[in-house]
């Protein structure tokens, strides 16, 4: 099956996971809001990350800086000056394009004629107070990693940390981007999940390749532990001279999308360039003292860094499945928006739907469940199964003399039967990540 970026798109509007922006107003190009059931999923998979990354591990806190920051942080940290992309305009019709993203064509029109490439920065600018002028410029982020920065020495003061840690934040960040597109692929406000991994200063080069390795596989087990095909999962050396001006090697994971095998996450050392620039700028020393030895060197930086959007819609796209009549999504239980559906055998018996109001109340006190009890149950079972509801719970009149219901399974579409007494401890099971 090949799967299209529209049925994704339609399937996101008409269930409830995503919408377009803005769109009473005609939209605003390339925004994108999350909608009931797109919200638990992003939410599932922020909570997934961080008890996977902050709260089962013990050399990783967290944090969560500021959207706006001192503008010499993105002066110290290079983004003023260099976290620009090559713009250049269609001669025909205007379009303004990524030079480095074209074939020597304009996709809109077809012109082979373009200005030449001007860079353009990047960053979102807004003024701070009352006065629109120059001295009160300010940036809202472009990544999260620099609030991990500056705080280096604050959390060095405030926790017991020892080299190597992690600092990791979950937040937005704005980039002005020149082409967005591909529906929440690229989008110029989107979230990020990133960990600063500060190892001491390495005296050979296999000491933060080890490191490296090591976030490397861990980026891989997350992926397989979300459910993101990592069949279509590609690793991207980046080759010098196309690295972000802070990298010395860069892995991108890149993800056969329907629009194309794109990034999805990266995978940077960033060597000391922050904390050595930080320190440079603030005049505040940014130095770990060794313990043991007394030592004082500037740590030095791996950052795994994964995109939220695009994790949604990687997830997305490995968990569509088409089977005979019915769509359904084959997302982790633990993602998934609804746990579980629950529903009366028939609408028109109130010993039935009060039965199931029962069941309904107590797993709610526990997990996101819905409740059907609309048409048959086939079409109830078809309109979870394109939601991604692990399970359906069906109340009959077998249910009022034992207290027994039936519980389907999304994936194989196999019912059986089990005291309700079990429900709880089969969903706690399932969505164990
Ligand atoms: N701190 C490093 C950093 O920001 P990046 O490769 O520029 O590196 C990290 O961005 C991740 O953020 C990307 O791998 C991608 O998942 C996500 N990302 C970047 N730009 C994006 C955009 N315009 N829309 C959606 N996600 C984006």
């Amino acid at each position: 099956m090949t799967l299209s970026l529209d049925t994704i798109v339609s399937l996101a509007k008409r269930r409830g996971f995503i919408y377009p922006g803005s769109e009473i107003y005609g939209g605003l190009a390339n925004s994108w809001d999350y909608g009931p059931l797109g919200v638990e999923l992003k939410q599932n998979i922020k909570n997934a990350w961080w008890s996977r990354f902050v709260h089962r591990r013990t050399d990783v806190v967290g944090i969560d800086a500021a959207l706006i920051m001192n503008p010499k942080v993105w002066e110290a940290s290079g983004h003023v000056a260099g976290f620009s992309d090559p713009l250049v305009e269609c001669k025909k019709c205007h379009s303004r394009l990524r030079e480095d993203q074209m074939d020597g064509e304009c996709p809109s029109c077809g012109g082979k004629e373009f200005t030449p490439a001007k860079q353009f920065n990047l960053m979102f600018q807004t003024f701070i107070g009352a006065a629109q002028e120059q001295a009160n410029v300010a940036y809202f982020r472009p990544e999260t990693a620099q609030g991990m920065f500056v705080n280096f020495k604050n959390v060095l003061d405030s926790t017991r940390v020892q080299l190597p840690f992690g600092v990791a934040q979950v937040g937005k960040a704005f980039r002005n981007e020149i082409t967005p597109g591909n529906f929440i692929f690229r989008t110029r406000e989107f979230e990020q999940m990133e960990i600063e991994y500060f190892i001491p200063s390495p005296k050979a080069d296999a000491e933060w390749q080890e490191s490296f390795e090591h976030w490397r596989k861990e980026m891989l087990a997350w992926m397989t532990a979300v459910g993101i095909d990592t069949e279509k999962v590609h690793e991207l050396d980046v080759p010098d001279g196309e690295r972000a001006h802070y990298s010395k090697r860069t892995i991108d994971f890149e993800f056969e999308f329907p629009f194309g095998t794109k990034e999805l996450y990266g995978l940077a050392y960033r060597t000391d360039f922050d904390l050595r620039n930080h320190q440079e700028a603030s005049g505040q020393s940014l130095e770990y003292t060794d313990p043991e030895t007394g030592e004082k060197s500037i740590p030095h930086v791996i950052e795994p860094t994964w995109g939220v959007d695009r994790t949604v819609l990687a997830v997305l796209c490995s968990a569509y499945r088409e089977d005979g009549e019915r769509t359904y999504l084959a997302l982790r239980p633990a993602l998934a928006p609804f746990k579980a559906a629950v529903f009366p055998l028939l609408k028109n018996k109130p010993e039935l739907v009060a039965k199931a109001r029962t069941v309904f109340g107590a797993l709610r006190e526990k997990y996101m469940v819905a409740w059907d009890d609309r048409g048959n149950i086939g079409k109830r079972y078809f309109a979870q199964d394109e939601i991604g509801t692990p399970f359906c719970i069906t109340v009959d009149f077998d249910t009022l003399e034992n207290d027994t219901v039936t519980i389907r399974d999304r994936d194989t579409a196999e019912q059986r039967r089990v005291p309700i007494s079990e429900l709880d401890s089969i969903i706690a099971n399932a969505i164990r990540l």
